[in-house]
């Protein structure tokens, strides 16, 4: 539906905002929201390091589209198929990622998810063949093995930090078939500095002018510098390996450094040394933190839903037996990936997004300045009971072929949308999909007692407290 034409609810329609009110002839109309700066509100309706609580409340109070401010910022938050649309595919060459993203390059520096414009574009197109349909075929036989790998290390009745063997068992699995790199024993340490670095992510974008304290080597800072040194270390290795014996038949990494090289034909060799680390870390980032998150969650809800799991396991003997899966299974693994889907739903390994304007621009009835920060969030949207009714039970049924035709586009949105969609999308169905069917060939889970569940919204949601579970041999 256009935005032109959609109606506007009559509980919204007019109502202003309390940033807008009083202010004679300004140019913008604001949609309604708080009426004072956020920060006025910490400690009372919000704690300040539960964003998805905030976005929850502005959703529920007032509508699919809500506009606040911290400081002079003007944010609006956006709950509606169409708004979001608007943003991310209409008028998308208005919006960049500049802001939102500012304190993420302190992990991931610029790489395809932080940069913009021509270094973008061609980030992009020098990766997209990896993530051919056609290719990612090719990665099947590792993602089994691997997990095969790891479901053999397993002992009945054991309890395991099942965040933490999936986070291996992905990190193996990208750093194999997108980096050609067996991570031996260095997929702990890897796995460990990693999680320092994001347990400290959300103090450290709270803190104002991080940047240069980290530059200056503040002392309380010194444990991000650490885990950032430790992962640049191993990355530089993978590169040193690559360019020493390089493979012809091109792996990602093989294209990136090809890319590189011509690139540092005409710019400085350190230049191009600290783009290309930049570039592997972020696809190696998003290649397994994302996927392991996913998958974390879907064993926890397939523990508290005997009938799902059942279901599932059914599926799993029905196609394929006891042999392991291969990549042809992929597509008739259809009560899997509806099991994937809804896990994704309630827990959306990406919760949230956001834009920047670069220009004053219309979204709906409302005119609003450059500079205004546009958020959406999974983790609300997708538990919107108008469009999925009773949206905190598990129900992979909703992702029924015929179920998921009703949904609109940006209803449900785990891999985002438009120019900047996930460009390993197909990849992380085909990995979560193979990953879940062969390890649920040997084995089940129970959450080991005590076990406390909390999302916590970092870079990713992970759970706040791990997720400890009792593995049990099925046969
Ligand atoms: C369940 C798994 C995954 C989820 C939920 C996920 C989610 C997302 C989302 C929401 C975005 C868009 C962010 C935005 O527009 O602001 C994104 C972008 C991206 N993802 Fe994924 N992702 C997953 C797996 C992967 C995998 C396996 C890879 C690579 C191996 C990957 C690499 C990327 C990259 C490089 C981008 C940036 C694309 C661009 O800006 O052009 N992701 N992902």
């Amino acid at each position: 539906m256009s935005l032109a034409t959609k109606p506007i609810a009559p509980s919204i329609r007019g109502r202003r905002s309390g940033a807008d009110s009083g202010r004679r002839a300004s140019p913008y109309h604001f949609p309604p929201g708080l009426k004072y700066n956020l920060p006025f509100y910490a400690f009372t309706k919000f704690r300040p390091a539960d964003p998805i609580g905030l976005f929850q409340y502005l959703a529920d109070n007032y509508g699919d589209i809500v506009h606040y401010k911290i400081g002079r910022k003007h944010i609006v938050f956006l709950n509606d198929a169409a708004y979001m649309r608007e943003v991310l595919v209409v008028q998308n060459d208005n919006f960049t990622k500049e802001r939102t993203v500012r304190r993420t390059k302190l992990l991931l520096g610029e790489g395809m998810i932080t940069a913009e414009g021509s270094s973008h574009r061609i980030q992009r197109q020098v990766a997209q063949p990896a993530f051919h349909r056609q290719r990612i075929g090719h990665y099947a036989d590792t993602m089994v093995e691997e997990s095969l790998r790891l479901q053999k290390s397993w002992r009945d009745g054991q309890q395991l930090e099942i965040a933490q063997e999936m986070m291996h068992l992905t990190l193996r699995i990208v750093a194999r078939t997108l980096f050609r790199t067996e991570l031996g024993p260095e997929v702990k340490s890897l796995a460990e500095a990693i999680n320092r670095i994001m347990g400290l992510y959300n103090y450290l974008v709270a803190l104002p002018a991080v940047e240069a304290l980290i530059q200056l080597r503040v002392p309380g800072l010194a444990r991000f510098t650490q885990g950032k040194q430790a992962v640049d270390a191993i990355v530089y290795r993978m590169i040193e390996d690559h360019r020493r014996a390089p493979n012809h038949s091109g792996d990602l990494l093989d294209m990136m450094l090809r890319a590189s090289e011509t690139s540092a034909s005409r710019g400085g060799d350190q230049e191009s040394r600290d783009e290309l680390r930049d570039q592997v870390i972020t696809i190696f980032l998003a290649g397994y933190e994302t996927v392991a998150n996913a998958l974390t969650w879907t064993w926890y809800l397939l523990s508290q839903n005997p009938a799902v799991e059942q279901k599932m396991f059914l599926e799993i003997e029905e196609v394929l037996g006891t042999r392991p899966p291969t990549a042809d299974d992929v597509p008739r693994l259809c009560y899997v990936e509806q099991v994937f889907a809804e896990a994704m739903r309630l827990y959306p390994p990406a919760w949230a997004m956001g834009r920047q304007a670069r220009h004053d621009f219309a979204l709906g009835p409302y005119r609003l300045p450059a500079g205004t920060t546009v958020l959406a969030s999974q983790y609300v949207t997708q538990r919107d009971p108008r469009r999925f009714p009773d949206p905190a039970r598990f129900d992979p049924e909703r992702f029924r072929p015929a179920g998921r035709a009703t949904f609109p586009k940006f209803s449900y949105f785990p891999f985002g949308a438009g120019l900047r969609q996930c460009i390993g999308e197909s990849l992380a169905w085909m990995e979560g999909k193979l990953i879940l069917a062969t390890v649920a060939q040997k084995w089940k889970f129970a959450l080991a007692p005590g076990q406390q569940i909390q999302p916590q919204p970092l870079i990713t949601l992970r759970p706040k407290y791990g997720m400890r579970m009792r593995v049990d041999k099925r046969h």
